[in-house]
């Protein structure tokens, strides 16, 4: 990699006010002055002053063979120079049908079909669409609802963002409210006070049954349900959830959608976590992000063949599955997939996951002590800072301390990129950390976080 590239940071700042990035505040974009990545390699970045930071989320938690992958390179530019591009709608194409076979071997169970999108959320609303149709196919077109729960995160199309469950991204926004129904928090550390995890998980499992039997298992269509809640604040249900909520689900009928955008592709030590962490085989996998490591965009819908069975099967007409994208099974997309798979299974990057993750988990978990964190929690290769204004309460520092942004600028000063979410901060490094470097990680981390607090203190904000 060249490290002497010199870059005009202000100019490029200038230019970058162009771009409406996500969840953009319209407002501050006329002075925004964000950093500016020019280079990477392994788990570092270098800004467009030159500083060198640790890429804690991972890029958006997908980089996770690292960058700067020359095989990588190798394999796309070939892939260009091969064929760059064939429509997929009667055809097929090499990489693509190759990694078609090649993830159905990676995936649980018998979900032996895949569907190709172009990202997570377009994976999601394929999902969602598909499930309509398999039930205007089966004869109940009023089995459409959809649940999914508070805190969920399910990208930013028109469903898929009505399934997310983040309360300070509803303000502004539509969504269809009539369609999509949002179970409360399976957050184990917000359960009531005095609750064991046993209940708690009691409560949780009702909460779905009820609410099928609320609208009426005739008419919901599926429950769609991340592993661990990603972007929510890494929230992982309570043990047993997962079983017993697919248990309910096959109980009415209704297809048990997991999103595995964030925890497939070795994030927790698996190539999914659903059947090998959570001993669930669910009707529909859907997958994005670190099936190229984030190397070209590709997303993937994975379907049973129970559920297309169900269609094949049956005597009268179904037509067709009037759903696709003219970048399905995009060539150069499936070659890098191809090569992102050889990497990890060469490697042995879910075995390393399975190694470092309980250390970069252990040391993690020492920020608790801390007095601005309320909680630590995690699994393999993500995990979650909660900032609380009293251990006790648990009452979170409001959006108004901005404390994921105030901990995330500190620790840029000192080397590393944190994911800030409001009172949280989410990391995600990726898979190829060494447990050096996650002793480097966690060192600025709680510097950034004691630095945080000290401003608090400084302007009257927190007594802690
Ligand atoms: C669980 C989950 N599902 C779906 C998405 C949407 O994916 P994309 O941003 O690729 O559309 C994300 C993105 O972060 C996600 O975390």
């Amino acid at each position: 990699m060249r490290t002497n590239l010199t870059f005009d940071t202000k100019k490029l700042q200038e230019q970058d006010r162009h771009w409406v990035h996500p969840w953009e505040d319209l407002k501050a974009l006329p002075k925004a002055e964000r950093t500016i990545i020019a280079q990477a390699e392994g788990i570092y970045l270098h800004d467009s002053d030159g500083n060198k930071l640790i890429d804690g989320p991972a890029g958006m938690w997908c980089v996770n063979i690292g960058h700067g992958r020359e095989e990588m390179a190798q394999a796309i530019s070939e892939q260009i120079m091969r064929m760059p591009y064939y429509s997929p709608w009667s055809l097929g194409n090499v990489p693509a049908s190759e990694l078609a076979e090649k993830l159905t071997e990676l995936t649980p169970g018998d979900l032996n079909h895949v569907f190709f999108t172009t990202g997570g959320s377009t994976a999601v609303d394929s999902a969602l669409r598909f499930m309509m149709y398999f039930n205007n196919c089966l004869e109940r077109p009023e089995k459409k609802h959809i649940i999914s729960r508070a805190d969920a995160y399910h990208g930013s199309t028109y469903l898929g963002s009505s399934c997310s469950g983040k309360a300070r991204d509803k303000d502004h926004m539509d969504f269809a409210t009539e369609l999509v129904h949002l179970l409360p928090t399976v957050h184990p550390y917000r359960r009531p006070e005095g609750m064991s995890i046993e209940a708690f998980c009691d409560e949780k499992v009702a909460d779905l049954e009820n609410k099928i039997l609320e609208l009426g298992p005739d008419k919901v269509g599926a429950f769609i349900a991340e592993p661990i809640l990603a972007s929510g604040g890494v929230i992982i249900p309570p043990p047993g959830y997962h079983r017993r909520t697919l248990e309910i689900c096959r109980k009415y009928d209704v297809l048990y959608i997991s999103d595995e955008v964030v925890t497939g592709f070795g994030r927790l030590g698996h190539w999914f976590a659903s059947e090998d962490v959570y001993d669930i085989v669910p009707d529909i996998i859907l997958s994005a992000k670190g099936i190229t490591s984030g190397y070209v965009p590709l997303g993937a819908v994975f379907i049973s063949d129970r559920v297309v069975n169900r269609l094949t099967s049956k005597e009268t007409d179904i037509g067709y599955f009037a759903s696709g994208f003219t970048y399905a099974g995009h060539p150069v997309a499936a070659a890098a997939a191809l090569k992102n798979i050889e990497i990890i299974e060469r490697d042995g990057l879910l075995e390393h996951v399975r190694e470092v993750g309980p250390y970069f988990q252990a040391r993690m978990k020492e920020l608790e002590e801390i007095d601005l964190v309320g909680e630590v929690r995690g699994e393999g290769l993500m995990a979650c800072i909660e900032c609380v204004n009293n251990k006790e309460s648990k009452d979170p520092l409001t959006l108004d301390y901005e404390m994921g942004k105030r901990i995330d600028a500190h620790c840029q000063e000192n080397g590393l990129i944190v994911r800030p979410m409001i009172n949280m901060c989410v990391m995600s490094p990726p898979l190829i950390i060494t447990r050096a470097q996650v002793d480097e990680m966690v060192d600025i981390l709680r510097n950034g976080i004691t630095e945080s607090m000290a401003d608090l203190h400084k302007e009257g904000l927190w007594q802690g």
